[in-house]
């Protein structure tokens, strides 16, 4: 379980409490983190019954059952509903998840719903990616080729090919990183586990020939090296996948290289 901590917007108070659904037998209490840039005021955190009867069972089809139903202001991205696109990525409970594959039978109790950790927010449940889509496009997130275009594809041996599993599965949701306490007191220096998962699916891919450049990038004190191995995102990548171990595979190319 990643401990929860708060996201950058100060002191969260406690705020409105909304109606219960009339003559609804089967009710969950959920609370929502709320802020609006546009208000001036600080953040607070609202509480909503959701009629189970009438709802879907994840914790997305619970948001959207409060957006349609009782508050249409509530905020937070989805998109592909199935654990594809990334987009629905928040705290659950105080874990990073998906929100749309998390379903509310795993909590138990009150369903508390947060920002992804230690992120600027946009507003409500929308945390600001810029920097960390600015970090995934600084790995050269494409094949790189000096050779000539062949004619129909870049060929691939099915062993080869199997070295990316694992690997080509993440949605980019930033569960991982924003659950790295690296991450988090570095997180303007150090890449964090969702770039470097992907900096090692590039580096790994027999197809690429700009290996050597990429790890001379990744080089640097802070880049890589501030993983310390706490597997924080490993416990909570909601695609099972296993960015730590990506870390640590670069770092072993990193010293098979200076051999
Ligand atoms: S293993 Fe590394 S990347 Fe993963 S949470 Fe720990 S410090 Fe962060
Ligand atoms: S490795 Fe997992 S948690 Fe991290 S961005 Fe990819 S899918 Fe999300
Ligand atoms: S809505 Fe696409 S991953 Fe949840």
């Amino acid at each position: 379980m990643v401990q929860l901590t708060l996201p950058r917007n100060s002191t969260i108070r406690t705020g409105k409490t909304w109606p219960r659904p009339e003559g609804a037998g089967n009710i969950r209490k959920f609370r929502i983190y709320r802020w609006n840039p546009d208000d001036g005021e600080n953040p607070r955190v609202d509480t909503y019954f959701v009629d189970l009867d009438d709802c879907g069972p994840m914790v997305l089809d619970a948001l959207i059952w409060i957006k349609s139903k009782v508050d249409p202001t509530l905020t937070f991205r989805r998109s592909c509903r199935e654990g594809i696109c990334g987009s629905c990525a928040m705290n659950i409970d105080g874990s990073n998840t998906l929100a749309c594959i998390y379903g509310m039978d795993e909590v138990k109790g009150d369903v508390a719903i947060y920002p992804l950790p230690h992120m600027p927010v946009v507003k409500d449940l929308i945390p600001d990616l810029t920097h960390f889509y600015a970090q995934h496009a600084s790995i050269m997130p494409w094949l790189e080729t000096q050779s000539n275009t062949p004619q129909k594809e870049w060929r691939q041996s099915e062993d080869d090919r199997a070295k990316l599993d694992g690997l080509y599965e993440c949605v980019m949701c930033a569960c991982c990183s924003t659950s790295c306490p690296s991450y988090w007191w570095n997180g303007d220096r150090y890449l964090g586990p969702a770039a470097l998962l992907h900096a090692y699916r590039w580096i790994i891919d027999s197809r690429d020939e700009a290996t050597g450049e990429r790890l001379d990038d990744l080089h640097d004190p802070f880049k890589l090296y501030r993983c310390h191995t706490i597997m924080n995102c490993a416990k909570t990548c909601p695609k099972g996948l296993n960015p730590a171990k990506a870390i640590a595979e670069i770092k072993k190319l990193m010293v098979e290289r200076a051999l």
